[in-house]
């Protein structure tokens, strides 16, 4: 897709190691002390459940500036049945073009593709007022409830499939592969330009107040 002063493709073997450096860069610090989604990323490309559809970059002027990932991910409901769902992120925009819409536009481009894949539903944990503008709700208003924290209200949920989830109650719990091993990343991440990890306000890792 080309308009405007964008294009969104498919991500090639040779943008990898660029868009892990995107990555990194976009959550450094944003969320914790340094970040870890850039070798997230980078342990999924070669997993089964990665959705090499959806595995997206944005370039302006011939430079990677976004970039989204998913993962099939599943709800398990109550009654036992599993149902199918997506998960997407990191999504990520390179610091310097952040808040000017571009986000947005490379999800929306995204939910679009995972709908045409027939996905019935897409779950995640984030920030609402980023993806509440693209039609996510909290989940727990539609019975699903997440894991590690069952009243959490940023864990959201998005229908592509009108109707996919009335009459289910259930959990879902985050795809193993979000989950990576603290010493395998500390030798992963000496690839790339030293940066400091600093605690500040706002990341979800409480400041540890010193006596
Ligand atoms: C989150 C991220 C992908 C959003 O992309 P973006 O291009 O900066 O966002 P957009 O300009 O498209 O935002 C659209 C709207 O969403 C909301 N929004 C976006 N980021 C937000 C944030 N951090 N906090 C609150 N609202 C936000 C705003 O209402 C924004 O509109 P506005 O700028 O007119 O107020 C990008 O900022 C990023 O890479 N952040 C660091 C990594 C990250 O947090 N990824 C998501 C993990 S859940």
């Amino acid at each position: 897709m080309t308009k405007d002063d964008y294009t969104i493709r498919p991500e090639r073997e040779e943008d990898f190691r660029e868009v892990e450096n995107l990555t990194r860069e976009a959550f450094w610090n944003v969320y914790a002390p340094g970040c870890t989604e850039h070798y997230v990323l980078h342990c999924y490309r070669p997993k089964e459940d990665f959705v090499r559809e959806l595995d997206l970059v944005m370039e302006k002027d011939g430079i990677i500036i976004g970039h989204i990932m998913y993962v099939r991910s599943h709800i398990l409901s109550i009654d036992g049945r599993i149902v199918p769902t997506m998960t997407f992120g990191p999504i990520s925009i390179a610091p310097a073009h952040k808040r000017r819409g571009y986000g947005k536009i490379l999800l929306d481009y995204s939910i679009e593709k995972a709908k045409e894949m027939g996905t019935g539903a897409l779950a995640i944990t984030g920030n609402i007022a980023f993806y509440g503008k693209s039609g996510f709700v909290a989940a727990k208003t539609k019975g699903i409830t997440y894991q590690l924290d069952p009243d959490g209200d940023y864990f959201l949920i998005k229908e592509l499939v009108p109707g996919y989830l009335n009459g289910i109650s259930g959990t879902f719990k985050d795809p193993d592969g979000y989950t990576v091993n603290d010493a395998d990343f500390e030798e992963y991440d000496k690839q790339f330009p030293p940066k400091q990890k600093l605690r500040l306000p706002g990341q979800l890792v409480p400041i540890e107040h010193k006596e």
